[in-house]
């Protein structure tokens, strides 16, 4: 039987990604947490703001048998189309479905339509208020026991956003282990915060990372 480490591998591989692109991109260890999460939890539906090359797709889509929902405005003017021709490639093309369109517009328009998720994976535009209002519309659109699943946590602003849920969502619980650049919550039952509630949720957390990591990636991607 193929295992987890052997299909990313695999997938991996066949993904066409044009060369000092490669960090736009999840790494294959975070593609074998969100295929064994997805997996082991037995996650159906499932959602993904951020498609890019499709790595993180492909690590979803391999990991259930059901409709991938995709947002990513630039798919086709930045990526020439290659994440969707990569998880055509994979065999996972019927089974995507791609919103060309920024995430601020497709999210309520999901929601109006009563779409509901599984399992978010937030990996957009990577603006602090981006990510809050990309964070605002997948808790309306998750599922109660549902998670939710930020990028980049070496980011300044991913950090905010998980220490604004921190502190003023009850409703949901961080679950460790996910590595050292994706953050986990999972929602348990509605938001509980009173209409005037909101605790400070500043943190000099991730401010030091983010010094240090960004003159790194600068390079790499050189
Ligand atoms: C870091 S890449 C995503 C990588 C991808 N998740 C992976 O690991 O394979 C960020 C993506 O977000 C998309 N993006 C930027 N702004 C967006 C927005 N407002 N709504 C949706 N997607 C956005 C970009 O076009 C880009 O493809």
């Amino acid at each position: 039987m193929i295992n987890t480490r052997e299909t990313i591998e695999n997938i991996f591989q066949q993904l066409v990604i044009p060369s000092g692109k490669r960090l736009d991109s999840i790494s294959a260890a975070e593609g074998m947490f969100i295929h064994d999460w997805i997996k082991d939890h037995q996650l159906r539906a499932t959602l993904e703001i951020g498609l890019a090359y499709g790595a993180s797709a492909a690590s979803i889509l391999s990991a259930h048998q059901g409709l991938h929902i995709c947002i990513d405005p630039y798919q086709e003017k930045n990526y020439l189309n290659d994440g969707i021709e990569n998880l055509d490639r994979l065999g996972y093309g019927n089974r995507v479905r791609l919103h060309q369109d920024l995430s601020r517009n497709v999210l309520p328009r999901l929601y109006s339509e009563k779409a509901q998720f599984d399992f978010i994976f937030i990996d957009g535009d990577h603006r602090f208020d981006s990510i809050f209002v990309d964070f605002y519309f997948s808790d309306l659109l998750l599922a109660d026991k549902g998670y939710i699943l930020f990028h980049d946590s070496w980011m300044r602003s991913t950090q905010l956003v998980a220490s604004f849920v921190r502190n003023n969502r009850r409703n949901y619980k961080q679950i460790r282990g996910a590595g050292l650049n994706l953050i986990l919550f999972q929602k348990s039952g509605a938001n509980v915060s009173s209409w005037d509630s909101l605790k400070e949720f500043y943190t000099l957390r991730g401010l030091l990372t983010q010094i240090l990591v960004r003159p790194i990636i600068r390079l790499l991607n050189r």
